[in-house]
């Protein structure tokens, strides 16, 4: 293990309790904080959940789930979970205003020695940051869902961040048995959400423009652009909720970066959040790990050429801009977002030329952000 022994994490969604138990997993003591205990009692739930899973299948022991749970301590009180931490990772919603009055509570609360993170999924590290009084010491770790199973983490420094907590936080990340990619630069959606959320816009566009359904969407997803989910699975699993919120800061910051579809926003407004509600696009019994059944047949009836060209165009948009490199985004979207087969290979199973057509097609008839990007032009084609 790095320096680092004691973890508090702040937040027991989604992304804390899942960030809290794989750190207990590598022998962290983990402090989980929430404001109320219903959210903790939810979220140790959810951990012996995971781990029963984990014990099936022979992936740990009984004494180490109970050792594991140990390691585990649930409070309210901000205090008591950031004494003697040497790092905390903040997991709360995707809301500035939020997250300045937790950073404020930390800030009077924290031990000169703690490092600061924030798994943020879309917002400006440099900006947090600025917003508590050691920027030096803050870094964005952003993990995958579900942590337990998801091999990256992004790890994002911020403008002031110094080059020893970067090097302390990879450490860490590995000693959890992750993967972590460096994102360069502080974009909008860091790498993976910056091709991740858009794509889920457009699918929204594809099912209007293209008058199709949303399992032939799916399925031609999961096929033929070798996704584990459907697009619009996935955006239930992650939650639109999650995906409102990371589009309107995405979009706030870079209007380039996707047209935001209506839809998106009318499901969140009406609390179809996917599975976690009960609704989203698809209907689950709530709360529930559930899978949607895509139907085989469904396959054949959908091209997803317009999917492929636009997250290429992303991702192209991402290797131009220095946030990484070509075989950085390719091992972020296998490790990320489960990717059986390389992004840049489904663009050349369709022809470099053939992408580039659909893309200069789609900004005629829908706008310039459909514009390919020089990656595409002068790299990938040569
Ligand atoms: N802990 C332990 N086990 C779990 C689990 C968890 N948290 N979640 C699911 N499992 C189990 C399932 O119950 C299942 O168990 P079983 O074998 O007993 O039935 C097993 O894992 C395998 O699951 P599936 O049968 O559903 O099969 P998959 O092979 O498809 O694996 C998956 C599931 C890993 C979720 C895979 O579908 C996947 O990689 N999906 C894509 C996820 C993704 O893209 N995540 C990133 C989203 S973006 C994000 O998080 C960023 C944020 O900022 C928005």
């Amino acid at each position: 293990m790095s320096t680092i022994k004691k973890v508090t994490v702040i937040g027991s969604g989604t992304m804390g309790h899942g960030i809290a138990q794989i750190s207990a997993m590598a022998g962290y003591n983990i402090s989980i904080r929430d404001v109320e205990q219903k959210f903790l009692d939810s979220a140790i739930d959810k951990i012996k959940w995971s781990l029963e899973k984990l014990l099936k299948k022979q992936k740990i022991t009984d004494l180490e789930m109970k050792a594991i749970l140990e390691r585990i301590h649930l409070t309210t009180d901000l205090n008591e979970s950031l004494s003697e931490s040497d790092l905390v990772i903040e997991a709360v919603p995707e809301d500035l205003i939020l997250k300045k009055r937790v950073y404020e509570g930390i800030d009077e609360n924290a031990e000169d020695k703690t490092l600061y993170a924030s798994n943020t999924s879309t917002l400006p590290i440099t900006e947090i940051a600025s917003l508590t009084s050691r920027p030096e010491r803050f870094v964005g770790l952003h993990f995958f869902n579900p942590p337990q199973l998801m091999q990256l983490v992004e790890v994002i420094p911020g403008k002031e961040t110094s080059p020893k907590v970067v090097e302390t936080t990879v450490n860490f990340i590995e000693s959890l048995g992750k993967q972590p990619i460096l994102c360069r630069k502080d974009v909008p959606g860091f790498i993976v959400n910056r091709i991740f959320i858009p794509l889920v816009h457009e699918a929204a566009y594809c099912l209007e423009r293209d008058k199709t359904n949303l399992v032939a969407i799916d399925s031609a997803v999961k096929e033929k652009m070798n996704f584990p989910m459907g697009i619009f699975e996935l955006a239930d699993y992650t939650g639109l909720d999650v995906i409102h919120k990371a589009t309107v800061e995405m979009y706030s910051r870079d209007k380039d970066v996707m047209n935001p579809n209506p839809n998106i926003e009318r499901l969140f407004s009406e609390g179809k959040y996917g599975q976690k509600s009960g609704q989203g696009f698809y209907e689950y019994k709530k709360g529930q790990y559930e899978r949607v059944n895509l139907a085989n047949n469904q396959v054949e009836k959908y091209d997803p050429v317009k999917l492929v060209a636009f997250a290429a165009n992303n991702a192209g948009w991402l290797i131009s801009h220095g946030a990484c490199d070509k075989n950085e985004l390719e091992t972020a979207l296998r490790l990320g977002m489960g990717l059986k087969a390389e992004l840049f290979e489904t663009v050349k199973s369709y022809g470099v030329e053939s992408i580039i057509n659909t893309l200069r097609q789609l900004a005629k008839e829908n706008g310039d952000i459909y514009e390919p990007d020089q990656f595409l032009i002068n790299h990938l084609r040569s």
